[in-house]
């Protein structure tokens, strides 16, 4: 299977059922192996299994697709602002490509993902930073809520998203 073609936001997880943790911690490691701007340590991963803690996300996460409360397994992915970063502007860029590896990764393991828009959403971040305790040199930048898609067949599939007008050519 083509893992990066067939990625697709799943929302339905089976909550019976919980990813072990090292197939978390290996996503993350899948994560860590995007590059960052000048090879700065600019990300941190939470993994999130606390009911209480999920709920009260899914209070800022209301307008999400995405009902919160209905996965029992999250990481989020925080983006740091110490001063010992070489290149903080490109700190959320660091952050994303992490993201996209981790979903992608997680499709060759049958796992489904869906982010949750946060940064730069001030509401969003601000609430989730707080929620999470952070210091004021870090900030969420997105959280991944993770798990088996009950409807495993529909879960990862190729939409074809694909359309040669989004190229052009500078020749
Ligand atoms: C920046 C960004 C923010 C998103 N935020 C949410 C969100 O808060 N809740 C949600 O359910 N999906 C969210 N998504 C997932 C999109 O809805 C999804 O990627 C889009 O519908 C395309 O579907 P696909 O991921 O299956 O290709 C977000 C995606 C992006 C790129």
């Amino acid at each position: 299977m083509d893992i990066v073609l067939n990625r697709r936001s799943v929302r339905k997880f089976d909550l019976n059922k919980m990813i072990p943790h090292e197939d978390l911690v290996d996503l993350i490691k899948h994560g860590e192996a995007a590059g960052t701007a000048r090879r700065q340590k600019s990300r941190e991963y939470i993994i999130i299994e606390n009911k209480d803690i999920i709920n009260e996300l899914a209070k800022i996460y209301v307008k999400s697709s995405m009902n919160v409360k209905e996965c029992n397994q999250m990481i989020a992915i925080i983006g740091k602002k110490t001063e010992d970063m070489a290149a903080p502007e490109f700190v959320p860029t660091d952050c994303a490509l992490a993201l996209e590896n981790i979903m992608v990764y997680a499709v060759s393991k049958g796992i489904g993902t869906v982010m949750l828009g946060t940064y730069p959403n001030k509401d969003r971040f601000a609430a989730a930073n707080k929620l999470l305790k952070l210091t004021e040199d870090k900030f969420v930048f997105t959280f991944i809520c993770l798990g088996y898609p009950i409807d495993k067949d529909n879960a990862f599939y190729d939409m074809n998203k694909f359309d040669e007008k989004v190229i052009s050519y500078i020749k």
